[in-house]
């Protein structure tokens, strides 16, 4: 269950850490190991996350700071249980548990766990025990913490004392007698424990005695040493899509091995409105390689004809994607690898890590297939990232704020967005209205603030009256929702006079149209496109 998820790009053998100061998550199949590992790179230290059962010698040649075990869905008393070495405890090295993590270094260690009598979910209150304990310093001695286990510690045994207690849950914090290994029943990594940042804090300042000087360059310098390592004198062709996690790919990629890079991007007639010219002209501007533009819309537009069907028009524009993509390889038949800007929310959603207990929600890996079309071996330099860490990144690379800030744009482009029949008639309407959503959102100054912007084409025809005659016309809806992780999502409250100018613009500019509606649904149970 836990074994085969690639790892990262930065876990390549021999990499190099500039700063000489990292921890390690060792990823026992938690949906929030990234989260983790994110909270660690806010503290300004290096973080990377591996696999639950790397040998104690490895963690000894990565040389961190200290090792973070991961929760996971499992129980530590079953006998397929993801397991660490043992030896990582005896290293000498500062560990910290975290739910599952913590119960099993208890076990390793001589305590015994079972499942609870009483399930623990959600904020609870813990009390930290009296006297001074570094992992604790600066929180007071009631403070709230999120909860999510069945199991816990039963007997703690003689090597581990308690460090803080909830009313169910004897052993929510402890820590070894003679090792500098520590534990947490509740989650320091979520934003429900309010003290989770300080308490992480603790564990790298004080415990492990991280310096904390790690930055988003030193990410970037990292990772291009990482793709240098991999690719050697080797070409790369990547898929530019016109959004920020591609540019930011592409930019990485640029760094490191320039013009042994070749950059695609397949206009497929459903992109948005401008979307071509401002990826050429970021590329003229920013870039050593080329960058080959694809005119491929009556390709994708003739293969789409009459089909309503979401995952349908999924299918057949990854399909067709694929073919396009192919033809424009083909004079690089000497590339070996492919770059793509997956991130790690899409490798959760889309079910692609083989350890967490995510569902598969969309088919969101639009060129999923493509590397094993082409034979080319992935490279997705940004696979560990949340998006806001992406945009800081290309900041770092000199990407233009235009292309850092854009919102999001699914793979399937304005397909996703037009329910229905696919035509160039709809497509015009939608990137007309949609052009206009986010030029009235950037105008009233509120585009930084929402996550996505945009607007929808329904395949509904409502009654209206235009002048004096009767209309029976399409309605548009404008979707804008708040997200950190776009895993789950609000709808903006976005102020009236803002949705009238939208909507009176709409109704006048965009051809055929005389309603306008406003989505109010929240991720979940609704998601963020409207298939
Ligand atoms: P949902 O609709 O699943 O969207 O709440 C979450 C985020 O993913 C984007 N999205 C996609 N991205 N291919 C993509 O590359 C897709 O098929 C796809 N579907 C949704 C969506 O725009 C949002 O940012």
């Amino acid at each position: 269950m836990i074994a085969n998820r690639r790892l990262p790009m930065n876990t390549l053998p021999n990499r190099t850490t500039l700063t000489g100061e990292s921890i390690l998550v060792l990823d026992f199949g938690s949906q929030y190991a990234q989260l983790i590992a994110r909270r660690v790179r806010e503290q300004n230290v290096f973080c990377e996350i591996v696999r639950n059962d790397i040998s104690a010698d490895r963690v000894l040649e990565l040389n961190p700071k200290g090792l973070i075990l991961s929760g996971g869905p499992s129980s530590v008393y079953e006998s397929q249980a993801p397991q660490c070495d043992p030896k990582i405890f005896q290293l000498g090295l500062p560990v910290l548990g975290i739910c599952y993590g913590m119960q099993l270094a208890c076990q390793a260690l001589g305590s015994d766990i079972d499942a609870g009598t009483a399930r623990e979910y959600g904020r609870i209150s813990l009390h930290i025990s009296p006297g001074t304990n570094p992992l604790f310093a600066n929180i007071s001695e009631q403070t709230t913490v999120w909860m999510s286990h069945g199991d816990q510690v039963l007997n703690l045994g003689k090597e581990f004392v308690s460090l803080g207690t909830t009313p169910t849950c004897p052993f929510a914090a402890v820590k070894h007698q003679t090792l500098p290994v520590y534990g947490l029943q509740f989650h320091p990594e979520v934003t429900h424990t309010p003290d989770g940042s300080t308490i992480l804090h603790n564990f790298l300042h004080q415990v492990c005695q991280c310096q904390g000087n790690w930055k988003m360059d030193s990410f970037a310098e990292t990772t291009i040493e990482g793709i240098k390592e991999k690719v050697g004198n080797r070409r790369v062709i990547c898929g530019l899509s016109g959004g920020v996690d591609s540019a930011v790919t592409a930019a990485l990629l640029d760094r490191a091995i320039g013009k042994q890079l070749i950059c695609i991007l397949v206009d497929n007639g459903l992109l948005r409105q401008g979307e071509v010219e401002l990826v050429t002209d970021t590329f003229n501007q920013h870039f050593k390689t080329d960058l080959h533009v694809s005119d491929a819309a009556d390709r994708f537009l003739k293969a789409l004809d009459s089909v309503v069907d979401p995952q349908e028009k999924r299918r057949i524009i990854g399909h067709s994607f694929i073919d396009v993509f192919r033809e424009e390889a083909e004079p690089y038949s000497d590339a070996e690898f492919l770059a793509q800007g997956t991130l790690y929310p899409d490798v959760i959603e889309s079910g692609a890590s083989a350890d967490g207990p995510a569902a598969t929600i969309k088919l969101h890996h639009n060129v999923g297939g493509l590397p094993e079309e082409l034979g080319l071996t992935l490279v997705e330099p940004l696979r560990d990232l949340f998006k806001d860490e992406v945009r800081r990144l290309g900041s770092r690379l000199g990407l233009p704020d235009e292309m850092i800030w854009r919102h999001p744009f699914p793979g399937p482009g304005l397909a996703v967005r037009c329910l229905g029949a696919v035509t160039r008639d709809r497509l015009e309407r939608l990137r007309l209205a949609d052009a206009i959503v986010v030029e009235e959102i950037r105008r009233a100054k509120l585009y930084r603030q929402t996550s996505q912007v945009f607007a929808v084409l329904l395949p509904v025809q409502s009654v209206g009256v235009m002048g004096d005659a009767r209309t029976y016309s399409e309605v548009i809806a404008i979707r804008a929702v708040e997200t950190e992780d776009f895993m789950t999502a609000d709808w903006v409250r976005l102020p009236y006079e803002v949705l009238a100018v939208i909507s009176s613009r709409i109704i006048n500019e965009v051809p055929d149209t005389s309603r306008v509606v406003y989505d109010i649904s929240s991720k979940p149970p609704a998601t963020i496109e409207w298939e």
